[in-house]
């Protein structure tokens, strides 16, 4: 679970992706106030921050969360919705699958009933990771993102964590 000293490796990894990737739709970087309070935000609800430490170097490889889905509306409080990120350095390496399989179970133990992911349609690699791990794709979005100055198109997947959730 991460904690605030996490929050410098977490940001680099971020805003590295915002600089470099259509992995994420902005391209501001953000500041290290921004991260914490987002930390602190997650932590107040209850929801994970996981990071996945360099056993060398104690290093952060990446980091994984989920939060509210569709800003939180109280029919939605049984699904969440979460991102990953690896960086660069570490991909490929079963980093990000370990982290989503982590983050699966935490949302279950939470009593969570669906976990979304929404990911670049390009992003074949976290496509491929996700519908490893059992998601679901359920929907593609085209043109909704803008980034590079180009249409991005997002798709949309899930995962059904249990059968007998009761709603
Ligand atoms: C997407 C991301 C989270 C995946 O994490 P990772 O640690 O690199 O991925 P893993 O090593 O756990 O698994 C990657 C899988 O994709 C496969 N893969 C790699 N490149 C691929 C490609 N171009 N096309 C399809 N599959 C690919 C790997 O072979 C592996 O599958 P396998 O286990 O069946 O061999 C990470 O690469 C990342 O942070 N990328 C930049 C930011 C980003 O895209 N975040 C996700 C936003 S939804």
């Amino acid at each position: 679970m991460a904690e605030d000293q996490d929050a410098p490796g977490i940001l680099a990894i971020l805003n590295d992706i915002i600089l470099t990737t259509t992995a994420v739709y902005t391209d501001r970087p953000e500041s290290l106030e921004e991260r914490l309070v987002w930390l602190h935000h997650r932590r107040a609800l209850g929801y994970p921050v996981l990071v996945a430490e360099c056993l060398r170097d104690g290093s952060i490889l990446g980091f994984a969360s989920f939060g509210d889905f569709r800003g939180g509306w109280a029919g939605f409080r049984h699904t969440v919705e979460h991102s990953v990120h690896v960086r660069a350095d570490a991909r490929g390496r079963g980093v990000g699958q370990t982290l989503v399989a982590t983050l699966v179970e935490q949302a279950r133990s939470r009593g969570k009933h669906v976990l979304v992911a929404s990911v670049d349609a390009e992003n074949a690699r976290s496509l491929h990771m996700h519908e490893k791990l059992g998601f679901t794709r359920v929907a593609h979005m085209p043109q909704v993102g803008c980034k590079f100055g180009r249409w991005l198109d997002l798709v949309v997947l899930q995962l059904v964590l249990s059968d007998d959730t009761p709603c």
